[in-house]
């Protein structure tokens, strides 16, 4: 084990003291790996804070034979872990439910400092991702197999529920910890272990897990977490995708990027299960309630500043109600307040990085040169930070103009007018994504139709707020395929064994 610096002991008692970060001990530099803190500080990334690109701490940049060490710790692991009870297996998990629900302050501060989300939403997000645990720890004590009756009569069929083996998991940068717990919440509960890439951008989160993991008495190898700069990343997903020892990959992230992970994964045949991109359509029919409509557009739109998968896209509004709709719309996002995560009364936050900001640009550009009308917003925010762009409404879009198609990923908020139901639901249609959509409506039929007409994995119809543990998470199209969360979650995760008893 290597022991930490003077210098970086130094960094991470000063951001501890700056921020008012209680539990020093959450703080972590390293990777984790066999029950272990590894990484030196001759190899290190920086994790920045995205309000205004300060340095927050040096990360040790693990290597691919960090990586190999991680598999093997975690396949022999797996060979006990595999046998554990499923009790035992609960009673851990709610063990670590309880440790971040204790630490939710500081995981918050450490979250917003490193991701930029206002420290409200990631205080939300903490109690996100520690329902995960709650609820996979439920549902390691309901893993039952069937008796299936047998066409011939001497015979008997069961089936039980056998772990995958070793996992390897891919997370976001956007939840750092909620995408985490709700892969390894359900690997954990099925008897599998795993081993944790964490966004470059985000590890700070993702180390502070690992440390409640271990407190929570999982056993080393279990939940093994491997910090590597953007460089690293790409030999590190090639790695889980072509070692025949990880069993399966789960992976929260672009649809391009998902799509090589596939082809990697052909001569290994592992089970995938791929959460990508999204396009959500958001429609507001002439008899819904407005109001309702206009904050559920707001959460759903800009809920951490429009960088969810699930965020509405584009808003397709119903020509009668067009008016009332945007004005009320332009006022509420008025009263939002952009600024540090950190600061008292924010609502929104920066964009991860210079790029996400760029893109909201071209979308906006897009949208003006084709004649769209800006209604507020509209620039970049340099005098508040690095990476800030107004909160944005665009009136007088088209289904011709980008951001029709392509996920903007930032606080831009489009409005198309439609006036027929058949009309808006070939608009709808019309992508290759498929992970969320929303409508709102009061027509009960409608609810029905619509809601399985729509071509997605997750309809919220009358709320613009659909994640929780108990939802089977998840798309289709080029939004990915397997459920998180939920009953479902636990599927990928487990083998189902059959066993024929002849002779009776
Ligand atoms: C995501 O953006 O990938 C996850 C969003 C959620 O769980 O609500």
């Amino acid at each position: 084990m290597n022991s930490l610096s003077k210098a970086a002991k130094m960094s991470i008692s000063s951001l501890a003291s700056t921020y008012g970060i209680k539990n020093v001990n959450l703080l972590r530099t390293q990777g984790f790996i066999d029950g272990k803190w590894v990484g030196d500080s001759t190899s290190t990334f920086d994790v920045t804070n995205p309000a205004t690109d300060d340095l927050l701490l040096k990360v040790s940049n693990l290597t691919v034979d960090d990586a190999h060490k991680a598999i093997k710790s975690s396949s022999d692991a797996f060979k006990s872990f595999k046998t554990t009870t499923a009790r035992y297996r609960a009673d851990i998990l709610n063990k670590m439910y309880h440790l971040l629900m204790d630490n939710v302050d500081d995981l918050a501060i450490i979250c917003s400092l490193e991701n930029g989300k206002p420290v409200a939403d990631s205080a939300g997000e903490v109690k996100y991702a520690a329902s995960f645990y709650q609820w996979f720890g439920e549902e390691a004590q309901r893993l039952t197999g069937d008796v299936i009756p047998s066409n011939i009569p001497s015979n008997r069929i069961i089936t039980v529920k056998q772990p995958v083996g070793v996992v390897g998991i891919l997370t976001p940068w956007n939840f750092p910890l909620a995408m985490i717990s709700r892969k390894v919440g359900a690997a954990i509960a099925t008897g599998c272990t795993a081993v944790v890439k964490p966004a470059s951008e985000t590890p700070l989160s993702a180390l502070a897990m690992a440390y409640l993991a271990h407190e929570a008495g999982l056993p080393k190898g279990v939940f093994n977490i491997l910090p590597v700069d953007h460089a690293t990343t790409k030999s590190i997903g090639e790695l889980f995708c072509e070692d025949d020892t990880i069993k399966k990959v789960s992976f929260t992230g672009s649809t391009g990027v998902g799509s090589v992970l596939m082809t990697q994964s052909a001569k290994t045949l592992k089970k995938l299960s791929f959460e990508l991109g999204g396009n959500a359509p958001f429609i507001v029919f002439e008899d819904a309630d407005i109001d309702k409509a206009v904050e559920g557009a707001l959460i759903s739109k800009l809920r951490q500043s429009g960088q969810t998968c699930v965020c509405a896209n584009r808003l397709y509004i119903h020509e009668s109600i067009y008016d009332e709709f945007t004005e009320k719309l332009v006022a509420k996002v008025k009263k939002c307040k952009l600024g540090n995560g950190l600061t008292e009364g924010t609502t929104h936050g920066p964009l991860v990085h210079s790029r996400a900001v760029d893109k909201v640009q071209q979308h906006v550009k897009d949208c003006l040169d084709k004649g769209a009308t800006l209604l507020l917003g509209g620039k970049v925010r340099t005098d508040l930070g690095p990476n800030f762009h107004d909160l944005t409404v665009i009136g007088d879009v088209t289904q011709e103009m980008a951001v029709a198609h392509e996920e903007t990923f930032g606080p831009l908020v489009p409005l198309i007018k439609f006036s027929s139901e058949e009309q808006v639901l070939e608009w709808a249609n019309d992508t290759e994504f498929g992970l969320a959509g929303y409508f709102f409506t009061n027509n009960y039929s409608r609810i029905f139709r619509l809601g399985e007409q729509i071509e997605c994995g997750m309809v919220g119809i009358n709320t613009g707020a659909i994640s929780e543990a108990a939802v089977p998470f998840g798309g289709i199209k080029h939004s990915g395929f397997g459920r998180e969360g939920s009953k479902y979650g636990v599927n990928d995760y487990i083998n189902i064994k059959t066993m024929v008893i002849g002779g009776l």
